[in-house]
C-alpha cells in the first residue's frame, strides 16, 4: 500500500463546446463539437496518478443529480474506488462550462457547487482514509480551510503533502510551506510572487530561479512551475524525501500540436503525485510528468486524453533534465 495517493479533490461535470474561434461578448456562435465529460482539477489529477499506476483514492463531493451520477459511472469505468464520493443534497454537482478554440487554447468557467462544501469538519471525518497515504494532493479548487486541514493532516500522518494551487487561492504561509511540492503554472506563480518580474516569454533557466529562490525563501518545501509548451522547472526537495537532489532541474517539453490542453496541468500533477508515491526523486518524476502532459494535450477532453504509464515512460525517456549547477 506505499503507492498510495489520497486526493482531497475538486470534482465537476465538464460541458465543453470545441469552436473555431471564441465568441466576443454578446455574440452568438455555433460550436464545431460538444462532449459532456467527468472533471474537475482533483478528479482529472485522481485519474491520472491511477493510469500512472497509483493506488488512489478520490476523496469528493458531488449533488444527487444526473451530472453526479455521470461523474460516478466515470470512475467506475476507469476502475477508480467511488467509495470516497460522498452525495449531497445540500448543492449540486460542480459544472465547468468549457470552450476550446481550434488553437487548442481554452476558456473555463466554474460553478464549484458541492466542491464548496468542504469543511475542516468534512476533512476530518475522513481522517481514516488518509492513515496509509504516501502522498496527499489537493487543489486550489476547495474552500481554503479545507486545503489547511488537508495540509495538517498530511503531517500528522507522515504523508507528502502535494498542492496545487490552482486557482491560486488565498492559502495561509503556513500550509504552502509544508508543500512538498507546490505545483503551480506560471500565472498563479506570480500571484504568489515567485517570479513575479519575469517577461511572459521569460527562459526555463529564468524560472529556475525563481523556483529555486521561492525554496530559499521558505515558500515551499519544494516548488514545481510548469510552463505550458515550454516545460517545467523544479527547486528543492532536498533534506524532506529527496536526499540527493540538486538546488533545481528543468525539463523542456517536445514540440507537440496541442489540440486541447484542457486538464493538461491535472494530468501533470497526478502523473508526478504517483511517481513521487513509488518513491521515485522530484526531478524523474517532473520528467514523467512533462511527458504525461504534452502526450494529454494531443488528445480532446481531460480524463480520457491520459496516456497509458507504459507510453508515458516511453515518453519520458527522450526528454533530458537539465541541473541548475
Ligand atoms: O484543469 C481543468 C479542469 O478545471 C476542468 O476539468 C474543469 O472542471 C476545471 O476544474
Ligand atoms: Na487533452
Amino acid at each position: 500500500m506505499s503507492a498510495r495517493v489520497v486526493v482531497v479533490g475538486s470534482l465537476n461535470v465538464d460541458a465543453t463546446c470545441y469552436v473555431d474561434d471564441f465568441p466576443a461578448p454578446g455574440q452568438t456562435i455555433a460550436a464545431t463539437g460538444f462532449q459532456l465529460a467527468l472533471g474537475g482539477k482533483g478528479a482529472n489529477q485522481a485519474v491520472a496518478a491511477h493510469v500512472a499506476g497509483a493506488d488512489v483514492a478520490l476523496l469528493a463531493r458531488v449533488g444527487d443529480d444526473a451530472n453526479g451520477a455521470l461523474a460516478l459511472a466515470t470512475l467506475e469505468r476507469l476502475g477508480l474506488p467511488t467509495a470516497g464520493i460522498r452525495t449531497t443534497t445540500d448543492a449540486p454537482t460542480g459544472v465547468a462550462l468549457i470552450t476550446v478554440a481550434a488553437s487548442g487554447e481554452n476558456t473555463v468557467v466554474v460553478a464549484g457547487g458541492a466542491n464548496l462544501g468542504w469543511t475542516i469538519e468534512a476533512v476530518d471525518a475522513r481522517r481514516a482514509h488518509l492513515a496509509d497515504a504516501a502522498v496527499v494532493l489537493t487543489q486550489g479548487e476547495l474552500p481554503v480551510v479545507a486545503i489547511e486541514r488537508c495540509a495538517a493532516l498530511a503531517h500528522e500522518v507522515g504523508a507528502r503533502f502535494v498542492l496545487n494551487l490552482a486557482p491560486p487561492v488565498g492559502v495561509g504561509a503556513a500550509t504552502v510551506a509544508l508543500a512538498d511540492p507546490l505545483v503551480v503554472n506560471e500565472h498563479e506563480a506570480k500571484a504568489l510572487g515567485i517570479g513575479r518580474d519575469l517577461a511572459a516569454d521569460a527562459a526555463l533557466g529564468r524560472w529556475l530561479e525563481a523556483a529555486v529562490d521561492a525554496v530559499a525563501a521558505g515558500t515551499a518545501r519544494s516548488v514545481v512551475v510548469t510552463l505550458g509548451a515550454a516545460g517545467a522547472v523544479a527547486a528543492g526537495g532536498a533534506g524532506t524525501h529527496d536526499a540527493s537532489a540538486r538546488p533545481g532541474i528543468a525539463v523542456s517539453a517536445p514540440r507537440v500540436r496541442a489540440v486541447d490542453t484542457t486538464g493538461a496541468g491535472d494530468g501533470f500533477t497526478g502523473t508526478l503525485a504517483a511517481f513521487l508515491a513509488e518513491g521515485r526523486s522530484l526531478h524523474e518524476s517532473v520528467r514523467l510528468a512533462v511527458a504525461a502532459a504534452s502526450l494529454a494535450v494531443q488528445r480532446r477532453g481531460t480524463v480520457d486524453s491520459y496516456a497509458s504509464r507504459d507510453r508515458v515512460i516511453e515518453a519520458s525517456a527522450a526528454l533530458t533534465i537539465e541541473s541548475s549547477d
